[in-house]
């Protein structure tokens, strides 16, 4: 018989996950504690914006005309224990407050509140990015509070989608990683991604810790990318070189290749960020903290990205304070295609110049709602040409599709100065310039 699924947690991981296994073709039923996230989901939507996956779950949710109803919703642990044969669970581990570890509250609540009702033969799997260490601890606690005892069994399986892309990074993941403990786990977890083990996408099997670290260190290693050509951007403005230029020529070498060098201002996220920070305070708990100190370092120039562009405003401003200066801000996510604000540098930077006297005016085509929530003392316009009416600066912080599109003459009428900082180097400065803008872009020559 077809395996059962249950996924705890209905976030952008859990809800995304929950959507593909239904379109996988099992039977489903998706778990979160917040009644009203539910409640969306039933209705086929989607708490947060995410490229296709609306579309995906009104393919399976029960109830919705046309569906193959293979999806279902709950918010009751007993009903989960008692119809699922694996247990996804997919719910956050954010930054604890004031600290950089991870906190791992919710990851444990589920567990606890799983457990007892596992009275048969199950696999829990793992997919909260989780600071080492924690799958032997969580299969112990789990061993000892399921009633099923030894018949339930813990596999690690970390994701790696992107937002903006998770249906795609789910439904043709470019490697399945599994940590396991044991052979049934395994062979579970490879009944479960059978189509895209037959489309071909690598599974890589091994103990837990490694599981744990393949995922915290692909992230480390995309933040240092990215403040590595941030870096060279530094260098770049202080040489007059030009960054765009030289990740184009460095990442011709394949062994560098061109992905994730975009110089700007910077990484930000509910990812990135807290995963590096959570991997120092991890390595530092096994005294390893030695081996991860540059990523300290990562942290701090992306970190100084933020500051960097509000210096590159003032400048552009002529130098003194913000003070009755108007500031158009396009974009508010922390990247194009999702509706995310956590930790995003273009609301940071928004943030800062507002908070120096600044009159900003924020503009994104989907993070409106979430940005107002966060920083409700900001300006916001309800089209980018509404928010550069009047600006003495355009800042372009997120590189949405829409605004690479806007046209620089039309822009031209309505400002005040015709003044535009790209933090994020992805206009095509000719095209500016040649409507009579001053463009600047981090890491790129002035004029
Ligand atoms: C990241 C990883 O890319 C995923 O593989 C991982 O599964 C996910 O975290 C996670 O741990 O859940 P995501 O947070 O969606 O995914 O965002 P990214 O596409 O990695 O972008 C992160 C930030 O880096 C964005 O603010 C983006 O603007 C910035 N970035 C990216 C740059 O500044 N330059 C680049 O060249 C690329």
């Amino acid at each position: 018989m077809a395996l059962k699924i249950t996924v705890i947690g209905t976030g952008y991981l859990g809800a995304t996950h929950a959507a593909a296994m239904a379109e996988l073709g099992f039977e489903v039923l998706g778990l979160d504690v917040v009644p009203e996230k539910i409640e969306m989901l039933q209705r086929g939507e989607v708490p947060m914006y995410e490229p296709g996956l609306e579309e995906l779950l009104r393919r399976h949710v029960a109830g919705i005309e046309g569906a193959s109803g293979r999806l279902r919703f709950t918010t009751s642990y007993e009903e989960a224990g008692a119809f699922g044969d694996v247990h996804f669970i997919c719910v956050n581990t954010p930054q604890k407050h004031g600290e950089y570890a991870c906190d791992m509250s919710y990851v444990e609540s589920a567990f606890d509140a799983l457990a007892p009702h596992l009275t048969r033969p199950a696999l829990v799997v793992g997919k909260s990015t989780v600071p080492v260490g924690s799958a032997a601890r969580l299969a112990e606690r789990l061993a000892a509070a399921a009633p099923a005892g030894a018949d339930v069994e813990l596999a690690w399986n970390p994701e790696f989608l992107r937002e903006g892309f998770a249906v795609k990074d789910t439904l043709h993941p470019d490697r399945i990683v599994v940590g396991v403990a044991g052979e049934r786990g395994e062979e579970l977890l490879r009944e479960v991604y059978a189509t895209p083990l037959a489309e071909g996408s690598p599974f890589i099997v091994m103990d837990y810790p490694t599981s744990e670290l393949v995922k915290t260190s692909a992230n480390s290693f995309l933040a240092t990318k990215i403040s590595f050509i941030n870096a060279m951007a530094e260098v770049c403005e202080a040489a007059n070189g030009d960054v765009v230029k030289l990740a184009e020529a460095i990442g011709h070498d394949e062994r560098i290749g061109k992905k994730f060098l975009r110089a700007g201002i910077g990484f930000g996220g509910g990812c990135l960020p807290k995963d590096l920070r959570a991997f120092m305070a991890r390595a530092g708990e096994l005294g390893a903290d030695q081996a991860l100190t540059f990523l300290r370092e990562i942290d701090s120039i992306n970190m100084r990205r933020r500051g960097h562009m509000v210096e590159l405003t003032r400048d552009a401003l002529g130098g003194g304070g913000f003070l009755g200066k108007r500031v158009a801000v396009l974009g508010a996510t922390f990247k194009p295609d999702s509706d995310d604000v956590r930790d995003s540098p273009a609301l940071n930077v928004a943030g800062q110049i507002h908070l120096q006297g600044g009159q900003v005016t924020v503009y994104d085509p989907k993070g409106m709602e979430n940005a107002r929530r966060l920083f409700p003392t900001l300006g916001y316009a309800d089209t980018a040409l509404d928010a550069v009416r009047g600006a003495d600066v355009v800042l372009h912080l997120t590189e949405w599709r829409e605004f690479r599109e806007l046209d620089p003459a039309t822009l031209g009428d309505v400002v005040a100065e015709r003044r535009i900082l790209d933090g994020r180097n992805a206009l095509d400065p000719d095209l500016w310039r040649k409507a009579g803008w001053t463009y600047r872009a981090l890491g790129r020559p002035k004029a």
